[in-house]
Formats: C-alpha cells, sequence, structure tokens
C-alpha cells in the first residue's frame, strides 16, 4: 500500500469509518439477557405427533396431504388451491398485505411453519387444532368458497380422491358420513403442513457460542440488536422462547378498523368463533381421549373485554422472508415494524392492562441494529 493509501486507511479505521453500521466496542450481556438468549433454544425443539388426528405423523397421509395442498378441486370455482396463499416458493406466505380468494379477506396470509408448536390458530386464534383450521379456508366466502357438498361429491366422483381416501382412511368415501370426509381431508392436509419446518438459523448457531463462551465473531450490529431484543427493548416477554412467541395474544396498538365502520375484534372475535366450532378440541371430531390435557385450555378461555383487538404474537422465524407484516398486513418492512415500536402510542392500546409496551424512542442506529438481529432469524 502507498504512503498515503495507509494513512487514509488507518484514519478510516480510527474513526469507525471501515465499520458502516457501528463501531468494533464490545457489546456485553447481562446475567438476565444471557437467560433470555438461552431461553430462544435450543432449535429444532422435540415435536410429538398431535393426539387429536390420528394421521399426525403418519408418511402415507403427509405424502397425500402434499398433494390435496396444491389440489384446486377443494375450491368450488376450481381455480384455488390451498397454495394460492401459502406459496411454498414464498416460505407458505403469499407477500401480500391482505389475501385474495375469491375476493379479497380482511387479514395477513400467516407463513406455514413449525405449526406443532402452536396452541392457537390464526391471528385470533379462532382454532385450537390444525384440522379444524384447515377446514376454514375450503369454506370460507371469501376464501376457496367451497361447500361440504361439493367436497363430499369431488371425492366420491374423482377416482384418484376416491381411491387414496380408500387406501389412507381406510374407508370408501361413499360409506362416510358429510362432516366426517370434510374432516379427514381435513386432518390429511394437516399431517402434511405439519412437516413445514424452519432449519436452524443464523441465531441459533450465535446462541450456542455465546452460551458456550465461543469467540463470537459476530456483526457488532447484530450484537447489539439482541441486546435490544432481550434488554430494553423488552421483545422476548410476547416473542418467547424457541418459537419466538409465547403463543398468546397482546395489543400492540395497530389500527383495528378494516373498512370503514368495520372492526376486527381480534381475539374477542377468535375466542366467540372457538366456542362455537363443532370441530374444536371438545367435540367429537378430535381423536383424542376425553378430558385429555390438550383439551384444557379451550375449556378454559373465556371472552373478556380485554380481548378486543389482540392479536396473536407471531413467531419471528424466517421473518425477514415473509413480509409484509402484523394481521393486516399494513407494515411493509421490519423497519416499519421496529418503527413502530419506537414510537407506540400508548393512548391506542385498547386493551387494558397492556403494562409491557412503551415507546421505545429509538436512534436510527439502534433502529438498524434490531433490524440487522431480526434478519439472523
Ligand atoms: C385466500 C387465501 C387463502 C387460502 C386459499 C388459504 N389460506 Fe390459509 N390463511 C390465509 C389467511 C389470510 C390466514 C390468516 C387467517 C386468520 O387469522 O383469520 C391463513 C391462516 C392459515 C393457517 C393458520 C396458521 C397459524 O400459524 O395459525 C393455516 C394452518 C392455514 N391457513 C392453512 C390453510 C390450508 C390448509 C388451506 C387450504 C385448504 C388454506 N390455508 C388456504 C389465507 C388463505
Ligand atoms: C406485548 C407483547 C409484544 C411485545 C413486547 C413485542 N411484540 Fe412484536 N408482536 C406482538 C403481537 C401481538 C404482534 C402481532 C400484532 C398484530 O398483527 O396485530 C407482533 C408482531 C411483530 C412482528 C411482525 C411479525 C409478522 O410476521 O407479521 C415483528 C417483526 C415483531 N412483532 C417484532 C418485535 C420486536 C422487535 C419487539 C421488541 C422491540 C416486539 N416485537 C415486542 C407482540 C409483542
Amino acid at each position: 500500500m502507498k504512503p498515503f493509501a495507509l494513512v487514509l486507511f488507518s484514519l478510516l479505521v480510527c474513526f469507525g469509518f471501515a465499520q458502516p453500521v457501528v463501531g468494533q466496542e464490545k457489546v456485553e450481556f447481562t446475567v438476565s439477557e444471557l437467560a433470555f438468549i438461552q431461553s430462544h433454544g435450543p432449535w429444532p425443539p422435540k415435536m410429538e405427533p398431535d393426539p387429536s388426528n390420528r394421521f399426525s405423523g403418519e408418511p402415507s397421509a403427509s405424502a397425500w396431504g402434499q398433494q390435496l395442498f396444491q389440489d384446486v378441486r377443494l375450491s368450488q370455482a376450481q381455480t384455488l388451491s390451498c397454495a394460492s396463499c401459502h406459496d411454498p416458493d414464498r416460505y407458505f406466505a403469499d407477500g401480500k398485505a391482505r389475501s385474495t380468494g375469491t375476493s379479497t379477506v380482511d387479514r395477513n396470509a400467516i407463513a406455514l411453519a413449525d405449526l406443532r408448536l402452536n396452541r392457537w390458530f390464526g391471528w385470533a386464534g379462532q382454532s385450537d387444532n390444525l384440522w379444524a383450521q384447515s377446514i376454514h379456508p375450503i369454506l370460507d366466502r371469501r376464501e376457496m368458497n367451497a361447500t361440504v357438498e361439493t367436497i363430499v361429491q369431488r371425492v366420491r366422483q374423482e377416482s384418484d380422491l376416491a381411491a387414496n381416501y380408500t387406501a389412507i382412511i381406510g374407508k370408501g368415501p361413499k360409506e362416510e358420513e358429510p362432516l366426517r370426509l370434510l374432516v379427514n381431508i381435513a386432518k390429511i392436509l394437516a399431517a402434511y403442513q405439519e412437516t413445514i419446518r424452519t432449519p436452524t438459523s443464523a441465531f441459533d448457531l450465535m446462541r450456542t457460542r455465546l452460551l458456550e463462551d465461543e469467540m463470537i465473531s459476530e456483526d457488532a450490529a447484530v450484537l447489539a440488536g439482541l441486546k435490544l431484543f432481550v434488554g430494553k427493548g423488552k421483545c422476548s416477554l410476547c416473542h418467547f422462547g424457541p418459537n419466538f412467541t409465547n403463543g398468546e395474544f397482546h395489543d400492540i396498538g395497530l389500527p383495528y378498523f378494516i373498512e370503514s365502520g368495520q372492526v376486527d375484534q381480534g381475539r374477542y372475535g377468535g375466542i366467540r368463533d372457538l366456542k362455537a366450532s363443532a370441530f374444536n378440541r371438545l367435540g367429537e371430531y378430535g381423536d383424542e381421549p376425553a378430558e385429555s390435557a390438550a383439551q384444557a385450555p379451550t375449556a378454559f378461555v373465556s371472552l373478556q373485554h380485554r380481548n378486543w383487538g389482540e392479536f396473536r404474537v407471531p413467531s419471528l422465524r424466517n421473518v425477514s422472508k415473509t413480509a409484509p407484516y402484523m394481521h393486516n398486513g399494513t407494515l411493509a418492512s421490519l423497519e416499519d415494524v421496529v418503527r413502530h415500536y419506537s414510537t407506540i402510542d400508548i393512548e391506542r392500546l385498547h386493551a387494558d392492562g397492556e403494562t409491557i409496551l412503551k415507546s421505545l424512542d429509538l436512534t436510527k442506529q439502534e433502529i438498524a441494529n434490531l433490524v440487522a438481529f431480526l434478519k439472523t432469524l
């Protein structure tokens, strides 16, 4: 290197310009921050078969389920499949703010992954099991708009569907009662969806190195972002554990109006729909023995005023791949999400008793750091 260039280079290093994101100051974690970091793993956790679905974990069922997931015959007009909104090439989401079936729905398509870890399904937790949640889009007027009769007729008449049904369910579709047939199709779809998993992430590898006190070569921005996530940002309190969600519902102050005059009730409507559903874990269609432990949350959940405007805490694994964000897809990028938490308007919070959130007033650098961390998930 020429002397002049060498001087310039040293100056750049001294003033930190060689590191465009942040300086090289060391990021230290407190004991409590390290405990939160530990709680976000290990990954993958053990995922047992679903006791409410007798086809769960069956390879032949999940292989047929994968075909059905792409099959437009499950929609009335034979134009839409599950994959229309849960595109395998888009991490099982659709990249749109709100999904379009036969018409536009009110919510953002949830990226399907690691579904055995869910206690509740949908943004409002309207279902307590994966097969019930899979029936919903088939019959929804704005999604696939089919009827029970259509599904029954197709499975009975289309020879490939009838043959698979008989082979895997162990009974001919003509002998099956209509609602049972629909439930079985949904259970087959569920057996496939359970096999969709997110891989070990850059975060998981970093977590192991941090806990084992190994040399950390991570980007300083990522480490500073992690420190904010588990520390001052309090993100870990709701985005908790290995799947970065406590599995429950909160109001983080997003607008809850859908169209003029209409409101998305969130968890309030979700609990009501769950309790009314013939397909919940307390109903006759599940395969688990009566009074199993998995039925307790459904038996005990009760409608409360605070549930208005609450939505499920989403997992943050793969989050950089599944924009746009939130139940209504209104935040386009991770920067927008972090800016929302930075400038949150506490007055807006609809649910009473939301004590965790406060406006974080982050600097531009802190916002960039938190985003850099989220990208490691
Ligand atoms: C028109 C678009 C569309 C179609 C078609 C569609 N979905 Fe969805 N899916 C959504 C939206 C939107 C949500 C969020 C729903 C909500 O919270 O109310 C969702 C949520 C889900 C969830 C909840 C995931 C979770 O983590 O809670 C599952 C499971 C699911 N869909 C499975 C399916 C299956 C199976 C099919 C086909 C039978 C299907 N979807 C068809 C748009 C669609
Ligand atoms: C009080 C609980 C709570 C805290 C604390 C919290 N979140 Fe959230 N987070 C939620 C809920 C609930 C949603 C979904 C809200 C909705 O759609 O209406 C969400 C959504 C998100 C999303 C969008 C994910 C997606 O797939 O749409 C991201 C990213 C996110 N949070 C990151 C963070 C970060 C970073 C922090 C810390 C600064 C944080 N959250 C703190 C509850 C929380």
